[in-house]
């Protein structure tokens, strides 16, 4: 049955009305609201105070979550069932930090046995063990990847480079655009550059590309093909096709089709993380994941942080009119994480089919967006107080002030709380300035992590990942296939071809498309 037909969905509706007429501001003034919507979780703190929601509806919310069996159907994902159906495969990314302890046994040991693998390799490079081809130490590393291959390592390695503990420089390759490959390589010694090419399917078009010409610009300077075996590594499920690039098995590491790519920076994916922290640090990482797992399976409706996010998001999505989700970090280390983000539920949850195969008949994920305070201040909150479309935004403040510097921490907190403050009361201006008036009742969460360390960011990114399952659970779709990416790369095939000029304007193509083809076309016969 279509959530949106059950008596829990008709309740929320009624409630939805119910509380258009009370502002935000009437339910703040409840004096323990803060203490009593803030969860501790992992060194985080989770607070949902700022979201529009009183008692009553929160138990509808609550019953929604029952009704939807979200948390069983965790247990099922747990335990290695078939949750991907459109693919038929299992969901364990939990295995790979051990918080699926019920996952199949082999499951298990194949994560242990390559993590040893990793951790080996890890230690070489770090240690200077491993070295180039002309036996000088690694300085930098190539990370080549996209979507998942490359959003999840970019964002730790580089939100958490005060824990790095190597002198390695990293860099990130993902985009099929020659000027970020030029960007990318245009300072590096191949004898010194280790390259670490990420594809689950060791298909995609970005990373073979990236890859071939990696591979050419490093053959190019060393003429030396066999150096290759030294310099280039792969994490791939499609051993064959890396071999077929030229990989060594000595320096291949498998992931599973049990981890979906937007889920993968726990494993081998997660190659840069790992040498930047070291194996402590990225042990800590894993067991920030694994407490939020540990929590998200055997903690009640009421006090489960992933299930009230996702209550909270399909509150807002579907009943308050909420076109699009802010995340708004106010740390610049944490800039990425909105990209981050973005991928992760918007892959999994723009959907709208049913696992049944019928239309959904309900708003499914909404747009993610962001950017970090107090930038965004000056650019966007402009809209975000005084436009006409409703909205949800996070925010995730870092409790400690880590560079000591306080008067720059203590401004930086004041400026997130004071937004979700505005956000969330409003101001009523006088009749005759009616411009200054802020409507607010705009919901908000806040995420205060204690200090921006592994183990926290690991636990942060883990409850996203099971927000974004209880969403796909409460909306009865798939969060974890991507069918709607592949039409426009089926369709970049014969353009390409017809820009490469291997082919004249035979292909058919609509008149707006020809036109740019043809366009494009004189322009470099022109040149
Ligand atoms: O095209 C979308 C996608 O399949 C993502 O889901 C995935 O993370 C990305 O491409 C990269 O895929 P791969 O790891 O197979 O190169």
């Amino acid at each position: 049955m279509s959530p949106s037909q059950t008596p829990q969905w008709t309740a929320l509706s009624k409630t939805a009305q119910r509380l258009r007429d009370v502002p935000l501001s009437e339910l703040l003034e409840q004096p323990d609201r803060g203490q009593k919507m803030s969860h501790a979780l992992a060194g985080c703190l989770f607070d949902f105070s700022k979201q529009k929601v009183d008692a009553p509806a929160l138990q509808q919310l609550l019953a929604l979550a029952d009704a939807r069996q979200v948390l069983p159907k965790a247990q099922a994902m747990f335990a290695g069932e078939t949750v991907n159906t459109s693919e038929n495969r299992a969901v364990l990314h939990s295995a790979l930090r051990q918080g699926a302890p019920n996952a199949p046994a082999e499951v298990r040991k194949a994560v242990e046995d390559v993590k040893k693998r990793m951790y080996a390799l890890a230690r070489e490079v770090r240690d200077g063990v491993r070295r180039g081809y002309t036996g000088k130490v690694f300085t930098d590393v190539v990370h080549i990847g996209i979507g998942g291959s490359h959003l999840g390592p970019e964002l730790v390695v580089k939100a958490l480079k005060q824990h790095q503990s190597t002198p390695l420089r990293f860099h990130f390759l993902a985009n099929i655009d020659a000027n970020e490959f030029v960007e990318v390589t245009e300072n590096l010694n191949p004898e010194t550059t280790l390259f670490v090419v990420v594809s689950k399917s060791f298909s995609t078009l970005e990373t073979q590309i990236n890859a071939q010409s990696a591979r050419s610009w490093f053959i190019e300077r060393t003429a030396d093909s066999r150096a290759i075996g030294q310099h280039f590594i792969g994490v791939t499920t499609n051993l064959d096709a890396a071999f077929a690039f030229g990989l060594l098995e000595e320096n291949l590491y498998p992931i599973w089709d049990w981890v979906g790519g937007r889920f993968s920076l726990w494993s081998a994916v997660g190659m840069p993380i790992l040498l930047a922290l070291g194996e402590t640090k990225f042990e800590d990482f894993l067991a920030g994941a694994q407490e939020v797992d540990e929590h998200f399976i055997n903690t009640p409706a009421a006090d489960n942080v992933p299930l009230l996010s996702a209550l909270f998001a399909t509150w807002n999505t579907n009943f308050l009119g909420a076109s699009s989700l802010a995340v708004l970090p106010y740390d610049e280390r944490l800039n990425l994480l909105p990209d981050y983000l973005q991928q992760l539920e918007m892959e999994s949850n723009g959907k709208s089919v049913t696992l049944d195969g019928t239309p959904v008949q309900h708003h499914t994920m909404s747009v993610l967006w962001g950017g970090t305070g107090t930038k965004g201040q000056h650019a966007y909150h402009q809209l975000l107080h005084q436009g006409t479309r409703g909205y949800a935004a996070d925010f995730i403040v870092v409790g400690l002030d880590e560079q000591q510097k306080s008067e720059h921490h203590n401004w930086l907190l004041a400026n997130a709380f004071a937004q979700s403050q505005a956000m969330a009361v409003g101001f009523a201006a006088q009749a005759d300035e009616p411009h200054r008036q802020v409507a607010g009742n705009h919901p908000t969460s806040t995420i205060v992590l204690d200090e921006l360390a592994p183990q926290q960011l690991g636990a942060l990114l883990a409850v996203y990942e099971h927000k974004v399952f209880c969403q796909g659970a409460i909306w009865n779709i798939n969060s974890f296939d991507q069918w709607g990416v592949e039409l426009g790369k089926a369709l970049a095939k014969p353009i390409y071809t017809e820009l490469s000029g291997s082919s004249d304007d035979g292909t058919e193509q609509d008149a707006a498309t020809r036109h740019l083809i043809n366009y494009i076309k004189r322009l470099k016969s022109n040149l």
